[in-house]
């Protein structure tokens, strides 16, 4: 029989083991082996609940574990689940964002639009929606990919140590965020800074699709290798990528935009600034109209 304190020990060590991972909800009381779910038929779609605390609350009680696989039995990859946290299926979940996000006449309206979209399993993880931040008639937007904790907290985009060096970055070429606008191509925080998943990227892409549109920048600035391959298609990796101009489709128009390094990477490799650095030139020249 271990003795009590050393069993809260334990415990409390595999709270904070879970903590660091990312895990910061409980979804459910009971444990779920998810590898041993694997094989499972899918379950039937499901009706689609409408408000989250009603949902939660019809929710029945969960059966009872499955029975763990046989010892050799080879492992199935983990899934993303979309769960009783989430409203719908990733498919089902992307044709109800592009119908909403087309609703939206306004910055105003598509952000309350986003705050009330219960689709993306990210809303119910995230502290806070976190929309756009800086000048939304700037001639310049810059994108990132998600949020991280920071940004979670305050609700704004690029606040924590990423955000201050796209500060410095962007006063270098005279830019700050009273003549530039900045957002991200998925607005919740994934759970422990996980990279988002690509049916939560195509469920929040039609969103940031509208938000561009409706910000209307001459000029597109994507931060590292996700922002760039969901808005221009590419698979090539940021380091290909990096100080190119794309053509990119608006209403009526074609905006340019320019692939570069994420603030994020260059924090672990400064050395890659003077590529940055590069990019960033390049993008003071397009806005001066010099290149
Ligand atoms: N990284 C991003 O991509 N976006 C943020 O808002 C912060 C860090």
């Amino acid at each position: 029989m271990p003795n009590p304190a050393d069993a809260q020990a334990d415990l409390i060590a595999y709270l904070d083991f879970h903590t660091e991972a990312g895990v910061d909800l409980a979804l459910d009381e009971q444990p779920h082996d998810r590898f041993g779910e694997a094989d499972a038929p899918e379950p039937a779609p499901r009706p689609r609940p409408a408000p989250r605390r009603a949902a939660l609350a019809a929710v029945p009680p969960s059966p009872a574990p499955p029975s763990p696989p046989p010892q050799d039995a080879p492992r199935a990859p983990p899934r993303a689940t979309y769960g009783r946290s989430a409203a719908a299926e990733p498919e089902e979940a992307a044709g109800d964002a592009r119908a909403r996000a087309r609703d939206a006449a306004s910055l105003e309206e598509l952000e309350a639009i986003l705050a009330g979209f219960d689709s993306c399993p990210l809303r119910f993880t995230a502290k806070n929606l976190v929309f756009g931040d800086g000048n939304p008639q700037a001639r310049v937007m810059f994108l990132g990919e998600a949020p991280g904790a920071d940004e979670d907290r305050i609700g704004k985009p690029f606040m924590g140590r990423s955000g201050q060096l796209l500060d410095k970055m962007m006063a270098a070429i005279g830019l700050d965020r009273s003549s530039a606008y900045i957002a991200n191509v998925v607005p919740w925080r994934p759970p422990g800074n996980r990279n988002p998943t690509p049916q939560e990227v195509a469920m929040c892409k039609p969103f940031v699709e509208r938000q561009i549109e409706l910000v209307d920048p001459e000029l597109i600035v994507c931060l590292g290798a996700p922002a760039t391959q969901t808005l221009t298609g590419t698979k090539d990796g940021i380091l290909k990528t990096r100080g190119r101009f794309f053509s990119y489709a608006l209403p009526g128009r074609e905006a340019r935009l320019l692939a570069t390094l994420h603030p994020a990477f260059l924090l672990r490799q400064p050395l890659q600034k003077r590529l940055a650095w590069r990019d960033f030139r390049a993008l003071r020249g397009a806005l001066d109209g010099k290149a």
